[in-house]
């Protein structure tokens, strides 16, 4: 099939790859959700399932995958285009997932440095600087849009929270963030925008400005999402990794796949879980299952390199 650019896209036609996104029920979910599984086994598949699966040889041409490598800053930016504000809600359930968020601090008074990786228009950040009086929030996103818009946002003040323009793969945060200065580093629906080839390049960049002890907190697609089942022909681009019909991407992680990327990084796992939900899919009357992957990570402390090098 070929791929129309992004450009040529209508409006009915990028509504309709929304779809395979984590979708706006992913913004808000009940306080302790329980439509929601933790499990680290990964989803076993229907026999329609595997078989639809296994039928999907062709891959998106050489050519065609070079183009989009090169345009994926444009088509996330023309993604901002077209939707601004309005297509993520707020993710109102970071601080139920990922305890840290709230916890990890030595002392009751001390500031809790964040940085969100790949912020979008801010649906992660605001929640927590509404809820939280006392952190500092980096946020970066590759998108000129998305960055913009989290500048506009009521809650945004420079007091509280600095948002730059970074393409994680290619720019050094450094130069917007103190090396070693961050407590927690959220990556949510991020990695898997990501090229595989430069999955470890965004880690080792995000590791070099996360404190020894500090933590990344990160969730995304999981292997046999109800939306990797849900590309059509021609929408393929290697094992686990597919285009939209906007021309962004997605990959859909195993759970031993992410634990290495993030070991070969310098980053040790502390939890690494698939999360499984029901969701209902109000156009089609259905119940779909989503497969997530949540996964907690830790730069190891001084006090263990030192006993490291105390061992040998
Ligand atoms: C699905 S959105 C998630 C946004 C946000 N984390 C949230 O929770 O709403 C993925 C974001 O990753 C950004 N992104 C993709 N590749 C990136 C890269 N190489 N560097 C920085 N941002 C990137 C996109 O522009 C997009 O805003």
């Amino acid at each position: 099939m070929a791929q129309k650019s992004p450009e040529s896209l209508t409006c009915d036609q990028s509504l309709s790859s929304q779809e395979d996104r984590e979708g706006p029920e992913e913004g808000l979910s009940p306080p302790c959700d329980p439509g929601q599984t933790k499990t680290s086994s990964v989803r076993v598949l229907t026999k329609e399932e595997v078989d639809r699966l296994s039928c999907e040889r062709v891959l998106v041409s050489g050519f065609k995958q070079m183009k989009l490598e090169k345009d994926c800053q444009k088509n996330w930016d023309l993604f901002y285009k077209r939707n601004s504000t309005k297509f993520f809600k707020d993710r109102h359930w970071t601080t139920r997932e990922f305890e840290e968020l709230r916890a990890c601090r030595e002392f009751e008074s001390q500031k809790l440095v964040l940085l969100e990786a790949g912020c979008g228009v801010g649906n992660c950040i605001f929640p927590l600087l509404e809820d939280d009086l006392n952190i500092f929030v980096y946020a970066c996103d590759f998108s000129p849009r998305a960055v913009e818009f989290v500048k506009l946002n009521p809650l945004y003040c420079p007091e509280r929270c600095s948002a730059f323009q970074c393409d994680l793969t290619k720019d050094d945060l450094r130069e917007n963030v103190p090396e070693g200065g961050v407590d927690v580093i959220t990556l949510i629906f991020v990695l898997s925008a990501i090229h595989p080839d430069k999955m470890k390049l965004a880690l080792q960049n995000i590791s070099r400005v996360l404190k020894p002890g500090g933590i990344v907190l990160f969730r995304d697609y999981g292997l046999y999402d109800h939306a990797m089942l849900r590309f059509k022909a021609g929408s393929k681009l290697g094992e686990n990794f597919y285009v939209r019909q906007d021309g962004t991407r997605s990959y859909f992680f195993s759970k031993e796949l992410l634990a290495e990327l993030f070991q070969d990084s310098g980053l040790q796992c502390v939890s690494n879980d698939y999360v499984l939900r029901e969701t209902v899919n109000k156009k089609e009357g259905l119940c779909v299952p989503r497969v997530f992957l949540q996964s907690k990570f830790t730069k190891a402390s001084r006090a263990s390199d030192d006993s490291l090098h105390e061992d040998t």
